[in-house]
C-alpha cells in the first residue's frame, strides 16, 4: 500500500469518523505490512528531500483509519533529542495495535502552537487540553507483546491524538467553539 498526501483521507471523508476495530493478535502478515508502511511514512516524512520526492506531509504519527482502514493500528515516531548537526540522538518509536488509555492524570496540558493532523488541511486555531500523563495498554507490534506504557507531556499528547483516531475523533473536536484559546487555570503549556 502506498501512503502519501494523496492517499491519506481528509476530514471531508466520513470514513475518518468511523470507529476502528481491534485486530487479531499476533498480527497477520497484511496488518504487519500496513503497520510497517505507516512507520516508514512518519520516518520519511520529516526528511525534507524524501518528503518532496514522495509527496509526504511531515508528521509524528499516523493511524490506520487515515488511510481508510478501520483497524486499531498506530505508528508514532518522535525525535526527542538531536545533536548539533540535527541528527537524532533520542527517538521514540511506537508501533501499536489495539491500544487503549487505562489511566489519565487530572493535570491537563496543551500545545502552545495547537495541533495538526495529516487528515486536516484547514487551519483550526485553538488550544486542545489533554491529560498531562497517561498510561496506555497496547500490543507492541515491534516486540510482539502486551505492554503498559507511561508517557507525559508532548509524547502523551501525541499518543492521545493518535488514539482519538481509533474513535473517529479529530483534534479540533476538543476546541471550545465559544472560546478556542480557553484553558484551565492550572493546565501546563507545552511549547
Ligand atoms: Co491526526
Amino acid at each position: 500500500m502506498l501512503i502519501n498526501n494523496d492517499t491519506i483521507i481528509k476530514d471531508d471523508n466520513p470514513l475518518l469518523r468511523t470507529k476502528s476495530n481491534d485486530i487479531p493478535l499476533p498480527a497477520c502478515k497484511q496488518d504487519m505490512e500496513l503497520a510497517t508502511t505507516m512507520m516508514t511514512y512518519v520516518k520519511e516524512s520529516i526528511d525534507p528531500k524524501l518528503a518532496e520526492e514522495k509527496n509526504l506531509r511531515p508528521a509524528v504519527g499516523i493511524s490506520a483509519i487515515q488511510v481508510g482502514i478501520p483497524k486499531k493500528i498506530t505508528a508514532i515516531r518522535i525525535v526527542m533529542e538531536e545533536d548539533e548537526n540535527g541528527d537524532p540522538t533520542d527517538v521514540v518509536e511506537l508501533l501499536w495495535a489495539n491500544a487503549k488509555i487505562i489511566k489519565r492524570s487530572v493535570q491537563k496540558a496543551y500545545l502552545d502552537m495547537g495541533e495538526g493532523c495529516l487528515s486536516v488541511t484547514d487551519e483550526h486555531p485553538g488550544h486542545i487540553q489533554r491529560a498531562m500523563r497517561i498510561t496506555v495498554h497496547a500490543y507492541d507490534l515491534t516486540t510482539d507483546q502486551w505492554i503498559d506504557y507511561k508517557a507525559s507531556g508532548y509524547l502523551a499528547i501525541c499518543i492521545q491524538h493518535e488514539l482519538d483516531h481509533f474513535n473517529g475523533v479529530l483534534f479540533y473536536d476538543h476546541i471550545n467553539p465559544n472560546d478556542p484559546m480557553a484553558v484551565d487555570e492550572n493546565a501546563i503549556c507545552i511549547s
